[in-house]
């Protein structure tokens, strides 16, 4: 089976302190995207993969399904990796709810967002396929109604250890105002403006601490006539809200001639299949 795997931006990002576990309780609105990796998925005897992880999560999420049943998964890459846009998360998500399809298991969202929690942080919201609501350490998610935005993504290239930028956070005050609450309502009431004012992301400002290069980017995108420009997850990928798919295409193309690696796409609504 050939399946699409997007990948995420998140629009608002709120980090508190750490729990029990050490994971640090977050609340974000997560937006899935176009730009997707293909997948191809086989039965087999074993648990195969291209990708050349040693830790594949591909191999991760088909294992938390069923550790008896092999999987033979190849990867077309087109996430760029270590980006903050999900990437190996988005894989995993799409190996869970293509096999629950190719096997026939029925398992609702929910179960599979379930498993997918073991897999890493990010896979419960990718699971949902639909802007959400990410709570926890993301392994609560709450579908969120929500409009398409025109994005443009630029990665800076440089790789950001999420566990280094977490650690360089100050933790948000619980009773602090919530810019996600803010952004849930920005959404359900559809206002472009609304939205722009409201991304917010408290990691951006340590991954800037430790890689200028992503403030560099913030500037060139600035400079190119992106009039809000957020850092997605943990870095180091930064996106562009556009207000047309013809001023993301343009500004693209500007921030490639610049010499960025960079993207039009747009975030996809509900019920996505
Ligand atoms: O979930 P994932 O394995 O991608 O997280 C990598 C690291 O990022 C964790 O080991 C932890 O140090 C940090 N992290 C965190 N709180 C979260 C998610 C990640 O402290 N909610």
């Amino acid at each position: 089976m050939t399946v699409s795997a997007p990948a995420k931006v998140n629009f608002t990002l709120d980090v508190f302190a750490p729990r029990g576990d050490g994971y640090h309780a977050l609340r974000s609105v997560v937006m899935p995207i176009a730009l997707a990796d293909e997948l191809e998925i086989e039965e087999s005897d074993d648990f195969i993969t291209d990708t050349g992880y040693g830790d594949d999560l591909c191999l991760k999420a088909a294992r938390a399904l069923d550790s008896e049943r092999g999987v033979c998964v190849r990867v077309k890459k087109r996430i760029p990796v270590g980006g903050g846009l999900g990437g190996g998360s988005a894989d995993a998500a799409a190996v869970l709810l293509a096999l629950n399809e190719m096997r026939g298991l029925g398992l609702p969202r929910e179960r599979l967002a379930e498993l997918g929690a073991q897999v890493g942080s990010d896979v419960p919201s990718l699971v949902m396929r639909s802007p959400v609501l990410m709570e926890g350490r993301g392994e609560k998610t709450t579908k969120l109604e929500a409009p398409c935005f025109e994005l443009v993504l630029v990665n800076p290239g440089v790789n950001c250890s999420t566990r280094e930028v977490y650690a360089a956070c100050a933790n948000r005050s619980p009773d602090s105002a919530s810019p996600t609450d803010a952004m849930v309502a920005a959404l359900a009431k559809g206002d472009f403006d609304a939205v722009a004012a409201a991304l917010s992301n408290d990691l951006e400002a340590p991954a800037m601490r430790l890689h200028p290069e992503i403030a560099a980017v913030k500037s060139a995108l600035c400079e190119a006539g992106a009039e809000r420009v957020l850092m997605s997850g943990s870095g180091s990928s930064v996106f562009a809200l556009a207000r047309s798919r013809e001023a993301a295409r343009e500004l693209a193309g500007e921030m490639s001639a610049r010499g960025f690696s960079s993207w039009a796409t747009h975030t996809l609504g509900n019920n996505m299949v």
